[in-house]
């Protein structure tokens, strides 16, 4: 193993292909070279507070989606960020150390909290603060991140280092992020030019990952298309074409220029007729495990019991040390 990988998601209803292109399936292969500790951020979700009875079934439905998709639980540790305290207790101590002036960069804040900052709870603001204590609390060094978390991750490392300085010469590594090969970004169904979306109000706009053999089929088939004949990469142009080759590639595991080149003179409807088949067949078992899974959740929620009592057993001893580097009278000091 050459380190320790630690992720986060947030439990929302709804995941879908993009999802699983864009984030799970890379979790998956992790394992074979690294630690993995994988954690669903409950914690997080509270800062746009939920419904209880929500917060409840989607942080089984993220479970579910993780486990189907082939997070092995004999090798990596999935669990729920509340039931470990070593997250909210080191947030704390980070607070302490965390200028103000570094949160009030964070670009996803100012968007999170639009114009009504006034209003916005200060759960919002620590958001990132709480994301680095997720990650050192294991003394992580890898986090796979999008786009969209490089400035927190940035700011993880930041906040290593000041608490470093300030209590602890190298305790914390500094974590690296891991960019894995080119994101694969997936467009939604009945539009090229916008993402596929949980929030999109058609549902034919996106593959979910409960859907069976027989709306994956139908949500392709009715896809938006161009009249341009066969098939050719031009996202500016093509922004449909460009989406259900993207789609093929991915799942297909072959350089989306390939896959275009072999098409170039195929129709859409067969087209989406074969890109239906190669969905079916690369999503359809994990589908079916992940309905299973739902139905049952009792092993789910024992599968989160143990994973969490193995987070605890990796963070118990760092925090037992960071209180005593920070000077807490702990019964450890007799
Ligand atoms: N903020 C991340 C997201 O929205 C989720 C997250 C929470 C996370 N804690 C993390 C990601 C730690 C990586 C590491 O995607």
């Amino acid at each position: 193993m050459t380190g320790r990988i630690f992720s986060g998601v947030q439990p929302t209803h709804g995941l879908h292909l993009g999802n699983y292109l864009g984030a799970i399936r890379n979790w998956v292969t992790l394992q074979d070279e690294y630690d993995c500790i994988y954690c669903i951020v409950d914690l997080h979700a509270l800062t746009q507070m939920q419904d209880p009875e929500a917060m409840r079934a989607n942080t089984r439905e993220v479970a579910a989606a993780l486990l189907a998709a082939g997070i092995d639980p004999a090798r990596s540790i999935l669990f729920v960020q509340s039931n470990v305290q070593a997250h909210t207790e080191l947030c704390w101590f980070f607070n302490c150390v965390t200028p103000m002036g570094w949160l009030n960069r964070m670009t996803q804040f100012k968007e999170k909290a639009g114009k009504n900052r006034e209003n916005a709870p200060v759960g919002l603001f620590d958001y990132p603060v709480l994301q680095a204590a997720d990650i050192l609390a294991y003394k992580a060094t890898h986090v796979p991140v999008g786009e969209d978390q490089k400035q927190h991750l940035e700011l993880s490392r930041d906040i290593a280092g000041a608490f470093n300085r300030k209590f602890a010469d190298g305790f914390f590594p500094l974590p690296e992020p891991l960019i894995l090969g080119e994101a694969t970004r997936v467009m939604s169904l009945r539009d090229g030019t916008k993402k596929m979306s949980k929030s999109d109000p058609s549902d034919m706009s996106r593959l979910n990952l409960t859907d069976g053999p027989d709306a994956i089929a139908l949500k392709l088939q009715k896809a938006k298309s161009d009249s341009i004949d066969g098939l050719s990469l031009d996202a500016e142009q093509r922004p449909e074409a460009t989406n259900l080759l993207t789609i093929y590639a991915a799942l297909a595991e072959r350089p989306v220029a390939d896959v275009a080149a072999a098409h170039a003179g195929t129709q859409f409807s067969s087209f989406k007729r074969q890109l239906a088949d190669l969905a079916v067949e690369r999503l359809g078992a994990m589908a079916a495990e992940m309905r299973r899974l739902l139905a049952d959740p009792g092993q789910i929620d024992a599968v989160l019991a143990d994973g969490a009592e193995r987070a605890r057993a990796v963070t118990e001893p760092i925090m037992d040390e960071v209180r005593e580097r920070i000077g807490f009278l702990t019964p450890r000091c007799g």
